[in-house]
């Protein structure tokens, strides 16, 4: 008893080191069971039990491939974490995705972020967008940075944000190979532009952004729409432009 104590609270110690601390959303009440104790602590560092409770469900070796995406565990720990998960959240057969008749063919291509619990989210071209290169631009909530992911040769590079580890960039748009985002941890929000070509950052403080920014929009002719969800507004960012004079 006293070992598992001892052992349970190294754990806690070094996964407070070395994971990041978020909001503990969605807390649930685990069902009781060997493992248990390790999932409780190495679980909850970034994200609340709910995350488990909604999820789809998976067999030991799913859990233990998913779980292996978030946390370097020790293997006995993994595998206990993973006997455990696999006992009392196996799949739900109503959220098992489910193959439509037809002729369409998709190739997939993954590549691994370079941080453990990182997940570079919303392909809908809100968090993620790609420059003149092909190269996709990404902002790393969990650790306040951007990353750039060249898809030619698999290098991803990330550079921290101005305002630091909690400034947890959201909303992303490239501009004329500029990229610009909004670090929706800051009161207000940051809107923050980067030019790659100098790896120069600049921020402004956006009016409206006491709560978060969470779409930004190109218009047409090369400005940004900026939605903010909790002061029901949109905004316009104006992007200045350097004069072109013709030489006579
Ligand atoms: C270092 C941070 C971190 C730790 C520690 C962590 N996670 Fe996660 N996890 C994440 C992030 C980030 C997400 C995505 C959250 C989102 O999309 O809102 C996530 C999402 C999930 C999901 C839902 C997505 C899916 O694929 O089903 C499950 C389930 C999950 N985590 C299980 C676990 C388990 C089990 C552990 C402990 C062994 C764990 N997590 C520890 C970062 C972490």
């Amino acid at each position: 008893m006293r070992r598992a104590t001892i052992l349970v609270s190294t754990l806690a110690a070094w996964l407070a080191f070395a994971a990041p601390a978020e909001a503990q959303r969605g807390q649930v009440a685990l069902p009781e069971g060997d493992g248990k104790d390790v999932v409780e602590i190495a679980c909850t560092t970034c994200h609340g039990l709910g995350q488990i409770n909604g999820s789809a469900g998976y067999d030991a070796a799913g859990w233990r491939d998913l779980l292996g995406t978030m946390v370097s565990l020790p293997d006995a720990q993994a595998t206990r974490a993973a006997g455990y998960l696999a006992r009392h959240f196996p799949p739900k057969p109503d959220q098992a995705p489910a193959l439509v008749a037809g002729n369409a063919q998709i190739a997939i291509t993954e590549w691994t972020a370079p941080t453990l619990g990182q997940r570079v989210r919303d392909p809908a071209d809100r968090r993620l967008d790609t420059d003149s290169d092909g190269s996709v631009w990404y902002g790393n909530s969990t650790m306040g940075r951007i990353g750039r992911l060249d898809p030619g040769t698999g290098e991803i590079r990330e550079w921290p944000s101005p305002s630091g580890p909690d400034s947890h960039p959201y909303a992303l748009a490239v501009v004329d190979d500029i990229i610009w985002y909004n670090e929706s941890g800051m009161r207000p929000d940051a809107l923050v532009r980067f030019d790659p070509a100098t790896e120069e950052f600049q921020s402004w403080p956006i009016p409206s952004g006491y709560g978060i920014v969470r779409n930004m929009w190109v218009t047409e002719d090369g400005n940004l729409l900026i939605h903010q969800s909790s002061s029901n507004r949109i905004g316009l960012v104006e992007i200045q432009r350097p004069r072109l004079t013709s030489q006579p």
